[in-house]
This record gives structure tokens, sequence and C-alpha cells, in this order.
């Protein structure tokens, strides 16, 4: 098996950068983590990279007069490393359109919600003012509008009555932790491909593994 290159590209915590890393460190699992990209030299996240023994970029959005300047030495970075895939973890920057589109199906993201709903920032807030009873988490391929690309795997978590942000926060991000290696798999395998706009994939089997909890059945109703 031809393991594919990862990179991820963090601001802060990292806590999906460790998930990740520790996936990435069994030899069986597709795509080992080769390179981390941070915009913030501070964070806490860039820990995990180090005592991984995994190169470490800072690049600080403050040293670019424009948007797409940075996005250059981001891509360039990426590059030099080979990488092949692009994980987005607490990165909290926008992308300009040119560099989604360079990184076309090969580009994820993690989101604390069941997307579409929730999108942006203030996330648990919002689900519980909404009163919702069920949130969760969605890694989704990053098409240029921030938070809609289309879903890859979604992970349902309940909301309790006496949530807070932060215990939502904490339930939502367990199952973050397992959701994106999961997800980053079946990109690397080539399980799951960006096309028209859609996630595709290659199998029925394939898409079962994408619902987690709760498992309607073993086999899709849409296959
Ligand atoms: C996660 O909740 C992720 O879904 C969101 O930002 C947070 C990053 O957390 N995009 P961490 O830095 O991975 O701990």
């Amino acid at each position: 098996m031809s393991r594919v290159r990862t990179a991820v590209l963090i601001s802060g915590r990292g806590s999906n950068l460790k998930a990740l890393i520790e996936a990435g460190a069994n030899p069986s699992f597709p795509a080992p983590i080769v390179l981390v990209i941070s915009n913030a030299a501070a964070a806490p996240g860039l820990n995990y990279a180090a005592a991984a023994g995994i190169p470490v970029k800072i690049i600080p959005h403050g040293d670019f007069a424009r948007r797409d300047e940075f996005d250059s030495a981001v891509d360039a970075a990426l590059r030099s490393a080979n990488a092949e895939i692009v994980c987005l973890a607490g990165f909290m920057r926008l992308l300009t359109d040119e560099f989604v589109q360079k990184w076309h199906g090969r580009l994820i993201n993690i989101h604390p919600s069941l997307l579409p709903a929730f999108k942006g920032v203030r996330v648990h807030e919002r689900a519980i003012a909404a009163g919702v009873r069920i949130s969760g988490c969605t890694v989704h391929f990053v098409t240029p509008e921030m938070d809609s690309g289309p879903p890859i795997v979604q992970a349902a978590v309940p909301v309790h009555s006496d949530d807070d942000p932060d215990t939502l926060a904490a339930r939502v991000l367990a199952a973050e932790h397992k959701l994106y290696p999961l997800a980053l798999r079946m990109v690397a395998e080539g399980r799951v491909r960006l096309e028209d706009g859609k996630a595709v994939f290659s199998d029925c089997a394939s898409m079962d593994e994408m619902l987690v909890n709760p498992r309607i059945s073993r086999r899709s109703p849409l296959c």
C-alpha cells in the first residue's frame, strides 16, 4: 500500500491534529501526517507535532499584506513537503478560492456541527439556543464558501437538557477525534471523492461507514 502524504493546518489547541497524528502513526493507516502548518507561532497544538517528530512550519498571516500572498506561502510549503492531502483542523483563516481550487478534492475540514446547520462560530451556544436535540460534527470537502462543502461523514451526539456550550463541545469533540481519522482514511484510500460538488462514494460499503451514530442500518437506504 502506498501511503498518502498528509499535511494538517492548525491555529490553536490541536486536539484533532493529535488524533490524526496518532492514527497516522499506525503503518496500516493510509495517510501519515508529514507536515503541520500553523498561522500562529504560539498554537499549543504544535507541541503534538514536535512530540511526534513531525516537521512544523509557522507561517504568520500577519507577515503578509494580502490573503493570496499568505495562501501562496502555505501552498509552497505544502508542495515542498510533497503533501497530497490537506486537513484543516481548527485553522482559523479563510482560504482564497484559488487555493481551494488548487487543492480541489484533496482539502478537507472538520466542523463541530451537523452541517449545513450552524456554520461559522459559537456553534454549540447556537445549537443549545435553538433547542436541537441532536448535534454532532462533520468532515467535509472544502469548497470556496465557508463550511459549505459537501459532507463526507457525520457523527451525531445527543444534546442534553442541562448542557452548556462547554459540556456539548466536549461531547462533540470526542466524536470529532474518531470521525476525522475515519474520513481521512476514506479520502486517502480513494473511496470517496469530490465530484460535481458532491462527495461520491466508490461503493455501498464505504457509504455505510460514513453513517456514524446513529447507524440506521448496515446498508444505506441510498444504495
Ligand atoms: C474543533 O471543534 C473543530 O471542529 C473546529 O475547531 C475546533 C478545533 O479544535 N473546526 P482542535 O484545535 O482540533 O482541538
